[in-house]
């Protein structure tokens, strides 16, 4: 089964082995995926809704194959966020929350206490609210390992955050580390698709401005976001 890119790149930080939950499953794609490649050992596909459970449920149906049973090895579950995944068993190493607003999915990760153990990996990909989701995780002691951008076929770009709990190691963000997301800033990313998403980020920032302009508010802080941004894109050698 193939993934869009977005899941992909999410699939690629589940670990060999994992025992894996996908929290808001919807298609249970993501499980299925892991599973008929051998990547993963278990999975539980939860979701809040029955409705999506009973397409994944289907979709889990439709994609057995000889030899791999795929419904022995996905445990459907409907919960709020992470509620009653602590005493899963065999208990979880690798949690993936994608495809919901960045402040669902931090409160998400702030409910399950569980989490905040330095074996469980978080691969968290927000549609909205990435700045943040990045604040709250650096605030709850969630070090960010890498954070990797990819770009959908209607050439939307995201980001996929991999972080585990390790309070000691956590770096607070600046203001733009923030909204920019600093692994992406420092990892070595597709650097042709890093320019993409920094002019993104350049052309918000100046609708932002002006629309502050016009209104007669100050743009201060906007400013220096956009000098930071244009700063980046000069580092990379891009045109302004
Ligand atoms: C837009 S779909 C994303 C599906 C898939 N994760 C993806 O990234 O393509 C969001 C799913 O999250 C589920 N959802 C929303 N809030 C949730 C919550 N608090 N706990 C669990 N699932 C939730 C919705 O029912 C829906 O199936």
């Amino acid at each position: 089964m193939k993934l869009d890119t977005r899941l992909e790149t999410a699939a690629s930080f589940v670990r060999e082995g994992a025992v894996f939950a996908d929290i808001g499953t919807d298609h249970a794609y993501l499980p299925i995926a892991l599973l008929l490649r051998g990547q993963i050992r278990c999975a539980i596909a939860a979701d809040i809704a029955s409705g999506p459970l009973q397409t994944a449920r289907e979709h889990i149906a439709s994609c057995e194959r000889d030899g791999v049973s795929l419904s022995d090895r996905i445990r459907l579950m409907q919960t709020d966020g992470l509620i009653g995944l602590d005493t899963a068993e065999p208990a979880v190493t690798d949690i993936a929350v994608c495809g919901m607003g960045g402040e669902l999915i931090a409160e998400i990760v702030a409910q399950a206490s569980f989490v905040r153990n330095r074996e469980i990996r978080l691969i968290l990909q927000p549609m909205t609210m990435q700045a943040h989701l990045r604040r709250s995780l650096a605030e709850m002691g969630f070090f960010v390992e890498t954070e990797r951008l990819c770009k959908t076929a209607n050439d939307k770009i995201y980001s996929v955050i991999c972080c585990h709990y390790a309070p000691e190691n956590v770096h607070t963000p600046t203001e733009t580390e923030e909204i920019l997301g600093r692994e992406l800033l420092r990892d070595a990313q597709d650097f042709v698709l890093r320019s993409e998403y920094l002019q993104q980020k350049k052309q918000s920032y100046l609708r932002i401005i002006e629309g502050k302009r016009s209104a007669g508010h100050s743009c201060d802080v906007e400013k220096r976001i956009l000098a930071e941004i244009e700063s980046h894109l000069s580092k990379d050698g891009m045109p302004l």
